[in-house]
């Protein structure tokens, strides 16, 4: 290429400047800007960080930076060459412009990379992330509820906060009855109200003490026949121990037909053991009292397969004969129906499944006990 050649180019890298007539300042000027820009471009290549960047960016556009000195030098050339020069240096300008933004881009990305860390393959197979489990009572209430319909149980429910008259009375459950002392069971205030339980004139309402109001709720609703259990939560003024919790869970039982017998219930909770405890598990019935039922029975479990629990003869669940009081209390004739009732603890059942020894493991969310039932 000739110096004297207007509008000649010198190329380096990817930037071009035009060589315009020369003179002796203007063209060491032009070679000058045309070197600087191209260092400036390699430069760039090697440049990391933000602190790199900006002392780059003052070795070239800063006081006393490289281009900064050339534009100075613009005073020593003539009126003519100073337009071209300066369109030259325009040039130059933006084009270390872009090379900051472009590096300054680069910078961001990488520092956004670094927090973000390795670029993830979507194609890998996922690192497995813990997944939910039902809590051991609700694994214990579905099993049981699963056992009771195969025998043709539909799940029935009621609410928690219950009148007194569902809870105790309709249930032949006289006003002197323990159960109904303050002391064993938790009323609500008179003003309170439920919209699940409205009140029949001054009567209390109560957290129910147990779900054999949903017997009540269930014979005053349903024509018989009927089979259902119903699951859910009690509440007594119980103090907390290993065995007792003030907040607790019930199954009850109920199957109303027109002859309903002690076989029927011997049945049912001999298969309802065997499918729970496995086949050798057998049953007792021993002779109790409950006020809705007549006759009343304790069933007793004993398995070989319950640790140091074997063999022995464990309480699990009251039952026994719907009284007739409680059938005649919700309308029914009790020469025409009888039923069968038994109500059971969750949490006793899931101890003695598990091996559980103390009740209180059941409420405190700890996710090492938890676990375990995954
Ligand atoms: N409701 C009783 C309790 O909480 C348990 C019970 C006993 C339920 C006998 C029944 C039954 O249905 O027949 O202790």
């Amino acid at each position: 290429m000739r110096p004297q050649d207007d509008w000649g180019l010198i190329v380096f890298g990817c930037f071009r400047l035009p060589i315009v007539s020369a003179t002796a300042q203007i063209l060491p000027m032009q070679q000058s800007l045309a070197q600087l820009v191209a260092q400036a471009h390699q430069e760039a290549q090697v440049i990391k960080t933000r602190a790199e960047m900006e002392a780059f960016k003052a070795r070239i556009v800063g006081p006393n930076g490289s281009l900064t000195a050339l534009m100075k030098n613009m005073a020593t050339l003539s009126k003519e060459e100073r337009p071209v020069m300066g369109k030259l240096i325009n040039e130059a300008k933006k084009s270390i412009e872009d090379l900051l933004s472009a590096l300054l881009l680069k910078i961001e990305d990488a520092e956004i990379s670094a927090t973000l860390g390795a670029p993830l393959d979507p194609t890998l197979p996922a690192i497995d992330s813990p997944a939910g489990q039902h809590h051991p009572l609700s694994q214990t209430r579905e099993r049981i509820l699963a056992t009771f319909r195969k025998l043709g149980f539909t799940v029935a429910e009621g609410p928690e906060i219950e009148t007194e008259w569902h809870c105790f009375d309709a249930l032949n459950t006289p006003a002197d009855h323990p159960a109904r002392d303050m002391q064993d069971t938790l009323y609500l205030p008179q003003s309170f109200q439920s919209a699940d339980a409205p009140r029949r004139g001054q009567e209390a309402l109560v957290l129910r003490t147990h779900t054999s109001s949903v017997q009540v709720r269930t014979l005053l609703n349903r024509k018989p026949p009927l089979r259902i259990v119903a699951p859910g939560r009690c509440f007594r003024r119980d103090a907390v121990d290993a065995t007792h919790s003030a907040n607790f869970h019930q199954v009850e039982g109920l199957w109303i037909d027109h002859h309903v017998t002690l076989a029927d219930l011997r049945g049912v909770l001999d298969f309802f053991v065997k499918e729970t405890f496995g086949p050798e598990a057998e049953i007792r019935l021993r002779p109790s009292f409950f006020p809705f039922t007549e006759p009343s029975f304790e069933m007793d479990l004993r398995s070989p397969n319950l640790g140091r629990l074997s063999n022995r003869w464990l309480e699990i669940m009251g039952c026994g004969l719907v009284d007739p009081a409680v059938l005649k209390n919700c309308g029914l004739n009790p020469e025409e129906y009888s039923g069968l009732a038994f109500g059971l603890g969750l949490e006793r059942i899931a101890m003695l499944l598990h091996g559980i020894d103390d009740i209180r493991h059941f409420y405190q969310n700890d996710l090492r006990f938890l676990r375990q039932f995954a």
